[in-house]
């Protein structure tokens, strides 16, 4: 039964067909209407969000199926003791397909073993975000034409960050692409990614403490969120929440197509006068991640051959 834990688990001619599906279902999207009529998506939300369940949603509805599930760990039998191979063999009996954002490292994984049906990770913890990452190879192919040489500025909380790292993993196995790595010292990105993806497969990458120093050089800027919620100092986190905040006058230097991009929720990262240029991409990136969870939904079940 295949699930989708790490993006690492598609491989790059996978990738190609989910983006050509997306593209197919944006053109004909009468054509996938009723493509999962009778067949459940449950969605197991044990950390709030409001994009990703959402856009789950809407993707098995617009194919035609139906969603059961939760959006809160309150609401569900966990908050009773279950564990979650358990919650994951009951939910199976009841779905042709999960989808699972938990607050701990690893949680889907360990459902995915005990499912019978397959699991998509939905944000596990500060780990990894498979499907925010499928969003944002949408975003990139339809605004770039393709994944290579590109220069690709990562900006905010790099430690905490899930979509980036998983960001990082997908775009490191395309030629001519380099990192800017912009934090502040404390929100580094983890030396794990240094270690197993970065220098093994010796991807350029630069670290920055400043972004007006390094845009220039853009083709992507990738904004996130300082993620509060995974500190465990208030006082760090108020210090360093406001550290960037994109501004149409910093955006001056920038190339004329440079694309920027953020996973949302936005907090202070970028002023919203910065909304209306021509290079902010952010919400088209949250409809593209609808378009990529539909390929992604479609995928799964057809190799299930549910
Ligand atoms: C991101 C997440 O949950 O990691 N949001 C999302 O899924 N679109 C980013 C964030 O919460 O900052």
């Amino acid at each position: 039964m295949k699930s989708i834990i790490d993006i690492m688990e598609l491989s790059t001619a996978e990738i190609d067909e989910l983006v050509s599906t997306a593209l197919d279902i944006i053109d004909n999207p009468a054509k996938y209407s009723e493509k999962c009529r009778g067949k459940k998506l449950a969605t197991l939300f044990f950390e709030p969000s409001t994009r990703t369940r959402l856009s789950f949603e809407a993707a098995m509805y617009e194919l035609g199926g139906n969603v059961i599930g939760f959006s809160e760990a309150s609401s569900s039998s966990a908050s009773k003791g279950e564990s979650v191979a358990d919650t994951a063999r009951v939910v199976s009996c009841y779905a042709d397909i999960i989808a699972m954002r938990h607050p701990k490292e690893g949680a889907p994984y360990v459902a995915s073993l005990n499912a019978t049906v397959p699991v998509i990770n939905a944000g596990d913890g500060g780990h990894n975000h498979p499907t925010q990452t499928l969003a944002d190879l949408l975003t990139i192919h339809k605004e770039k034409g393709g994944f290579e040489n590109l220069t690709v500025g990562l900006c905010g909380d790099l430690k905490f960050g899930r979509t980036v790292h998983s960001l990082i993993a997908a775009m490191s196995r395309y030629s001519g692409v380099k990192f800017v790595l912009i934090s502040p010292d404390e929100l580094k990105i983890p030396e794990y990614i240094k270690t197993d993806i970065l220098d093994p497969k010796g991807i350029e990458y630069v670290e920055s403490a400043s972004l007006e120093a390094v845009m220039p050089e853009l083709d992507i800027l990738y904004m996130t969120r300082v993620q509060g919620e995974r500190f465990f100092n208030e006082a760090d986190y108020i210090r360093l929440r406001d550290t960037y905040i994109l501004s149409t006058e910093k955006l001056a230097v920038a190339k004329k197509d440079l694309c920027i991009m953020h996973p949302l929720p936005r907090v202070n990262e970028i002023s919203v006068g910065v909304d209306a240029d021509p290079r902010a991409c952010y919400f088209k990136q949250v409809l593209y991640g609808k378009y990529m969870r539909m390929a992604l939904i479609l995928k799964l079940l057809e190799e299930a051959g549910k």
